[in-house]
């Protein structure tokens, strides 16, 4: 699949080296400088390339969404129009120093985002994964015990190729439901991060892909 990157950051950079690496032409766009979009392309090597948000949309049969919510609309605005385009968003909600989700409850930034775009097929996934992990799951996709990964959105088909790159991954993907559903997985995804980056033993069930690594160590 052609796989259009917007924010190439510590999710961005990660998930696109490992589609590209997955055999995936993947673009990387939207960093703050061309050089290091380049330098990801250069390293993820196969058919990764950098471009502008505009050149990653275009033809994709997925777009990335993994920038800070404060840059949601920007980067939206750069790549034009999105309509029937697949968006896997990883972006979560949150205010400007990152403590807090600035949508929550009764909504989540996934159909936030969705009402901003109504024309494009929003999925919400990669979201509950702290990015220190992505290469050693990719690395151990051939194990018999995979971690899991939520899915949710209200489009089968942005679904099922969400799947797909799930899968690519290393990933068992898991349909949580409808878009709405990101309501409660975006919380559940500052629970993983907390316990990831903060926590001693976490609960089971919350540090299972961390254990996952620790297993094998
Ligand atoms: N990090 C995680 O483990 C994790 C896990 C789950 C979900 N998330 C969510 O995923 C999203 C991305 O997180 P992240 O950690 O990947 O963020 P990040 O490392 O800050 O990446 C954001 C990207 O946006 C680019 N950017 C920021 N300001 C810009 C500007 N003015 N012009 C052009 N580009 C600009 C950054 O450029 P530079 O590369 O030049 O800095 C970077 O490539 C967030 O919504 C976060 O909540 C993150």
């Amino acid at each position: 699949m052609r796989i259009g990157i917007l924010g190439s950051g510590l999710m961005g950079a990660k998930l696109g080296t490992i589609f590209a690496r997955a055999g995936h032409d993947v673009v990387f766009s939207y960093a703050r400088s061309r050089e290091k979009l380049e330098r990801l392309a250069r390293d993820a090597g196969g058919n990764a390339r950098a471009g502008t948000p505009r050149e990653a949309a275009q033809d994709a049969d997925a777009l990335l969404l993994a920038v800070h919510w404060s840059r949601v609309d920007d980067v939206l605005k750069e790549a034009g129009d999105v309509s029937g385009k697949v968006i896997v968003t990883c972006s979560l909600p949150m205010n400007a120093d990152d403590t807090e989700l600035v949508i929550a409850h009764t909504s989540s930034g996934a159909e936030a985002l969705a009402a901003k775009v109504p024309a494009a097929q929003v999925v919400a996934a990669f979201q509950t994964i702290p990015s220190e992990v992505l290469f050693d799951v990719f690395e151990r996709r051939g194990d018999a015990t995979r971690p899991s990964m939520v899915v949710c959105g209200d489009h089968p088909n942005a679904k099922r190729i969400a799947a797909t790159l799930i899968r690519d991954m290393g990933f068992d993907p898991i349909d949580a439901g409808p878009l709405r559903i990101a309501r409660y997985a975006e919380p559940f995804a500052l629970l993983i991060g907390q316990l990831a980056y903060e926590g001693n033993e976490g609960p089971e069930l919350a540090y299972r892909f961390e254990r996952y690594i620790e297993d094998r160590k």
